[in-house]
């Protein structure tokens, strides 16, 4: 892949945390990021594997406590570097990222042997957004679902003691009868800032890093493991 953006030789610090997370904007899609395609080459060769879909999203809760969790890739929101997952607005992930828009999502590749975390601002669309093309990826998000996913977003509320009536977890009919995404359906976009790329394989292993600068483009440097 080519690279237009020149490759910065400097030892890369944690990314500085700026004050406002970056904003998603659907209109202006940013050019490929060259993390994208050692990525997309990890999700062709593990592609006979399922779990190559999920990763680990770790978010920060109240009083800075980390929580993390698995959670299904859902692929890249349009021509963008943003990833997208998808969730239940009423579960703690979801308080987690509103009082602090920032996370990190994890993923091992078992069959290439390599890790890639990719942190940065996550944009919660919700039932309220007011970005159409916002709204509809949300809807074709919904569309996309299993109607078993679907109807686990009409099950009872997240963490509250188990319910004991035996009819709340069952479906109420057909993939059909949820056309339309309910508000306990959001779309998660994180859009990283920083990527570490981690290949085990070799010796010495291999380890890459990757920071989006203010202007877009992105600065790569190869690191000591
Ligand atoms: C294989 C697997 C895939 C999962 N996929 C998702 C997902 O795509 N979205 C999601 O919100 N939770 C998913 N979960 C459930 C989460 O890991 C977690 O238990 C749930 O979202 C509640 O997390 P929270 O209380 O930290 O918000 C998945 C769990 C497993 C084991």
């Amino acid at each position: 892949m080519p690279l237009t953006q020149s490759l910065v030789c400097l030892i890369l610090e944690p990314a500085v945390v700026p004050l406002d997370p970056l904003p998603v904007n659907p209109l202006t899609p940013d050019p490929l990021a060259p993390w994208r395609g050692p990525l997309a080459r990890a999700l062709h060769r593990n592609r006979s594997k399922p779990h190559s879909r999920y990763a680990q999203l770790a978010t920060l809760s109240a009083h800075g406590r980390p929580a993390n969790r698995t959670v299904v890739f859902r692929g890249f929101y349009h021509h963008s570097n943003t990833l997208m997952f998808v969730t239940d607005t009423r579960s703690a992930k979801v308080t987690d990222i509103t009082q602090t828009p920032w996370g990190e999502l994890c993923r091992y590749f078992t069959q290439t042997r390599e890790q890639f975390r990719l942190s940065g601002a996550i944009t919660l669309i919700t039932a309220d957004a007011a970005d159409a093309a916002l709204g509809q990826a949300r809807r074709e998000r919904w569309e996309a679902l299993s109607e078993a996913s679907r109807q686990s977003f009409h099950w009872p509320q997240p963490r509250h003691p188990r319910s004991e009536d035996p009819t709340a977890f069952e479906g109420s009919g057909p993939a059909s009868a949820f056309p339309d995404p309910p508000p306990s359906f959001g779309l998660g976009l994180l859009q990283p800032d920083a990527v570490d790329h981690l290949e085990l394989r070799g010796n010495p292993q291999n380890r890459t890093q990757y920071q989006r600068l203010t202007d877009g483009t992105w600065a790569m440097q190869a690191v000591n493991p």
